[in-house]
């Protein structure tokens, strides 16, 4: 790749072009910021985690399902990448009607993915190549086939099994009704009733989520007692660490309050996305949204604090990171106080629009508001439940979370542009300090699949709004490892099956596609995540670069400077750029300029 730079054009740091002419900087930044965040050695605080769904990773033994043997055979790739560490989305025993986020037993591996000594040797292993596992825990529900449940639905009301759950009785003269209006994350109500033995309608249970995956009741010290087993029982085993599912749902306000919420909520509660907060604001009531009863609601703080403690008593680093869809900023920092939780994923930056003001606020903000708890802020773009950034990242439609895109979304993207930004989008993520997530086949470049067969979706959401949302089976298709090769080598033994069909045309997404490719989505990713490591981006500080225009995001971490052009217009390199000074671009550039939708690290 080459690039002609013109050393006597534009003032340093200062210049913005269209491509033709030069005009004046139009920057409305203020003076160069710096912000720091929290210090320590831990490993967590700067890592690189890789997240692997493993139904959709690699498949051994044919059946379609990507399995744990199947992960394990192919971690080398993920050494090679050059991640720190592996989430793993659920692998333990499950009906699988929430693809395994409906757990029926938390200590044991489910036959599809394989077993618990499938489960050390892909822990050995990984372990062996440097690459820690975190473990997905599920605490709000459990499956309506785990023992307690099935325990709790035979007991009579007001047991002891009962009390594991959240049973009520139903309102009007014969428990016809609801005991109130509160709606499920997937659609439709967030109650199911249950039948006596004697074939009479009996009393209620709430499932935030699906109906096969009952709430439990975080206030009954007996559910506590059980997590803390669960908890030891994987760390016993080695893990590293564990992603908790809905970190912001297990306490409910006292007496359930009927709660409607508004209608740019989220489904998780998220996605209202604070622009206008200014960094380091500790606490603005006007930019607290309402919180709805079922969601971080305070009592879940102590039940963090209990676990931390529990991991402190294993040697060496072991993290906890938050699924909590909680906003703003300044108020999910509460989840990674010293004594609580290590890492929040980060979901006011994943739901930020491709505009350099507003990310220039989420980054203050988050930067901000973690260091002023002493924790690292992490940055995610996809993951299993969001529409992936090569395609989210160019709707033309507002796409609620959740809600998922189909042939018939508004607005749907344009993949020339998603890719674009989505490799310029990740290039400025991996160069912020703190933690960054990456979601299995981004680094191919994959999109949303778009036109998957309504007959083939699976998502409870898809069948819980009637087919209104799409839901998210368009980020979890298998993902591709060869062109021209059944599943595209997703089934190791040559098999054609994958859960989900996998599109016609993704022998290009194939990594072997793109291994060793100059420019590939795939060398950017392997380049950037060098760079970084080498560069120690993960634990640098982020000094704002003033004078590039209110469309570009411009910093130095470490001695990088990083410019990200999410203008209309290209953007002129400063002066003293070098071919031999560009560590990185997300795309190849024609003359001295950072096209729209592009950016560069520059040494
Ligand atoms: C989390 C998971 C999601 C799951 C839900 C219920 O949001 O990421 O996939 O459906 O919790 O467990």
């Amino acid at each position: 790749m080459t690039i002609e730079t013109s050393p006597e054009s534009g003032p340093p740091e200062a210049a913005v072009t269209d491509g033709t002419t030069t005009t004046s900087p139009t920057t409305t930044e203020a003076e160069p910021a710096t912000t720091l965040v929290g210090t320590g050695g831990e490993w967590w605080r700067s890592a690189v985690i890789y997240q692997i769904y493993p139904r959709s990773f690699s498949d051994s033994d044919g059946d379609g399902i990507g399995d744990l043997p199947g992960i394990t055979a192919r971690l080398t790739a993920l050494s090679e990448l050059g991640v720190d560490a592996v989430w793993l989305s659920p692998f333990m025993t499950s009906p699988q009607h929430d693809a395994g986020y409906d757990v029926a037993d938390y200590c044991d591996v489910d036959p599809l993915f394989g077993t618990l000594e499938d489960f050390d040797r892909l822990l050995a292993t990984a372990h062996g190549l440097g690459i820690r596992v975190i473990v997905d825990l599920v605490p709000n529900h459990t499956s309506w086939d785990h023992a307690w449940f099935r325990e709790a639905l035979a007991a009579a009301p007001g047991s002891p099994e009962r009390a594991r759950y959240m049973f009520r009785d139903g309102k009007g003269p014969n428990g016809d009704e609801m005991p109130n209006n509160w709606e499920s994350v997937f659609g439709g109500p967030a109650w199911e009733r249950t039948t006596n033995p004697d074939g009479t309608p009996g009393q209620w249970y709430l499932h935030l989520f699906d109906k096969s995956q009952p709430d439990l009741d975080w206030e009954n010290p007996w559910v506590r007692e059980r997590f803390r087993e669960i908890l030891r029982f994987w760390l016993d085993r080695g893990v590293d660490g564990f992603r908790v599912d809905v970190a912001h749902g297990l306490i409910k306000e006292a007496g359930l309050p009927d709660y409607t919420p508004p209608a740019d909520a989220g489904s998780m509660g998220g996605g209202v996305v604070p622009v206008g907060l200014e960094p380091g604001i500790d606490s603005d009531a006007e930019l607290d949204p309402p919180t709805p009863p079922y969601w971080a609601q305070d009592g879940v703080h102590e039940i963090y604090r209990d676990w931390h403690d529990l991991l402190a008593e294993y040697e060496g680093d072991r993290v906890l990171c938050a699924e909590a869809w909680v906003e703003p900023l300044t108020k999910l920092a509460r989840w990674v106080r010293p004594d609580e939780m290590h890492q929040a994923f980060n979901f006011t930056y994943l739901s930020a629009g491709w505009s350099a003001p507003e990310l220039r606020v989420v980054i203050d903000t988050s930067i901000a508001a973690f260091s002023s708890v002493g924790a690292p802020s992490t940055w995610v773009l996809s993951n299993h439940d969001v529409v992936r950034h090569a395609s989210r990242l160019a709707l033309g439609a507002d796409n609620l979370q959740g809600a998922g895109i189909g042939p018939k979304s508004p607005g749907l993207p344009d993949p020339v542009v998603g890719l674009r930004r989505a490799r310029a989008a990740t290039s400025l993520m991996l160069a912020l300090p703190g933690s960054a997530y990456v979601y299995q086949g981004e680094e191919l470049g994959l999109p949303e699949d778009i036109y998957l067969p309504d007959e083939a979706r699976q998502d409870p959401t898809w069948f819980r709004t009637h087919h209104e949302k799409y839901g998210r089976d368009g980020c979890r298709v298998p993902i591709p490892w060869e062109p021209q090769v059944p599943s595209y080598g997703f089934g190791l033994e040559g098999t054609s099956a994958s859960w989900l069909p996998q599109p016609d045309d993704w022998d290009r997404f194939a990594r072997a596609s793109q291994e060793g490719v100059a420019g590939s989505t795939l060398e950017l990713y392997k380049l950037a995540l060098r760079l970084r490591a080498e560069r120690q981006l993960g634990t640098g500080v982020l000094e704002w670069l003033p004078g590039y225009g209110e469309n570009v995001i411009a910093f130095r971490n470490n001695g990088v400077t990083v410019i990200a052009n999410m203008g209309e217009t290209a953007v002129e390199l400063p002066v003293e750029t070098t071919p031999d000074g560009i560590l990185l671009m997300s795309e190849a550039l024609t003359e001295a300029a950072l096209p729209p939708d592009t950016a560069i690290w520059l040494a």
